[in-house]
């Protein structure tokens, strides 16, 4: 588990500051680097079905005992094992989100392990010193394509912890045809349509997206109602056959662009979608965190979107005048309570 204080800890080093609270993050630092290896190495796995000692582990995970012993030592500290005499076995937090199922987020931590904190590495300091990373995350993998999997895949984990409470706020016509801008992986198409029997889907993304999508869809049973359109949004048609779209979403897409250039994709969704249609665009938004844990994430995506993209947590007044410059009415917004600073515009076509 990431480092939980207890009180007295808590008291001293956070409060007090009569111990150095800045070890917390050393801690959690070595915790993501030690979880992600047990990730990779199947540590978890191994251990999915019954505990086991370190001598079987080691066979399992092909290690040598007195190389795995101190991982798993570390790891019963945090709370993702737990240690009866010489039995080694998956706490409940372990079996609920990092075991080899849908629910789990292990593919947004391998994200994160493989690709995003080794880019964070090579370009933090430059992207704070100058504005800008040399390269964004998504140049960087069109020029290692090998690590597109590993990344819709997480981008897909990250997603089905929200989808449920997302897909609920959503609200579609009957027989809506619906057409998901970036949808990438393709998750939310794939729970919408299995929702709203009656819609289909198209998901718009780069081509390298259209494996994970098509899985994505085909492992929700839905395949046969959602399509892969490959394209750049920004400069392919969105509506190719022309008959308008009903619903469109946008979903953490438009952090990825400054004001001009979000404008101009919410023009080109604009005509993609039938009047009266409605856009929905889902991100994170700065400003918008009430708590201490929901602050620390959004300061944290903000800092991503900076050295992976160029770019900043865009505020919801912004994105508003963005939506209304574009010709859209905004109708609402949504937020969520399990995803603090994540927001969800809904926005109709009037003309
Ligand atoms: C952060 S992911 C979001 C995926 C999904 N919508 C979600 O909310 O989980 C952004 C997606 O936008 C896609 N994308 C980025 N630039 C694009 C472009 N110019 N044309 C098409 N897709 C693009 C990426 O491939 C990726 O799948």
């Amino acid at each position: 588990m990431p480092v939980a204080p207890n009180a007295l800890e808590r008291l001293v080093l956070l409060r007090l500051n009569r111990g150095p609270g800045p070890v917390l993050d050393l801690v959690g630092g070595a915790s993501e680097r030690a979880v992600g290896l047990a990730l990779e190495m199947g540590v978890f796995d191994a251990l999915a079905d019954k505990p086991a000692t370190l001598p079987e582990l080691a066979e399992w995970v092909d290690c040598a005992p007195e190389g795995l012993d101190p991982l798993l030592g570390f790891l019963v500290a945090l709370g993702y094992l737990s240690r009866d005499g010489d039995d080694y076995a998956n706490t409940a937090m372990t079996r609920a989100w990092l075991l080899d199922d849908p629910e789990s987020v292990a593919p947004w931590l391998r994200f994160w392990d493989e690709v995003a904190f080794p880019f964070w590495d090579e370009h933090l300091e430059t992207a704070v010193r100058t504005g800008n990373p040399p390269q964004t995350l998504y140049e960087w993998l069109d020029d290692h394509p090998e690590h597109w999997r590993v990344t819709h895949e997480g981008f897909r984990a990250a997603a089905a912890v929200l989808a449920p409470a997302v897909i609920g706020k959503l609200d579609l016509p009957e027989g809506a045809r619906v057409l998901d801008v970036g949808g990438g992986h393709g998750l939310y198409a794939a729970e919408l349509a299995a929702e709203n029997p009656d819609a289909t889907v198209t998901v718009f993304d780069s081509e390298h997206a259209r494996e994970v999508a098509t899985e994505t869809a085909e492992q929700a049973g839905a395949g046969y109602r959602i399509a892969f359109e490959a394209g750049d949004y920004t400069t392919d048609p969105l509506d190719s056959d022309g008959e308008g779209y009903d619903v469109a979403l946008l979903f953490n897409v438009v952090h990825a662009h400054d004001g001009a250039e979000t404008t101009a994709l919410l023009e080109r969704v604009h005509e993609a979608l039938r009047p009266g249609g409605t856009l929905y665009v889902l991100d994170q938004f700065e400003g918008t965190a009430r708590t201490a844990l929901g602050r620390a994430t959004v300061g944290f995506v903000g800092l991503t979107y900076l050295v992976t993209l160029g770019q900043r947590a865009h505020t919801v007044d912004d994105v508003e005048d963005w939506l209304e410059e574009a010709g859209f009415t905004v109708e609402g917004r949504e937020s969520f309570l399990t995803a603090p600073g994540l927001s969800l515009f809904v926005a109709e076509r009037t003309n």
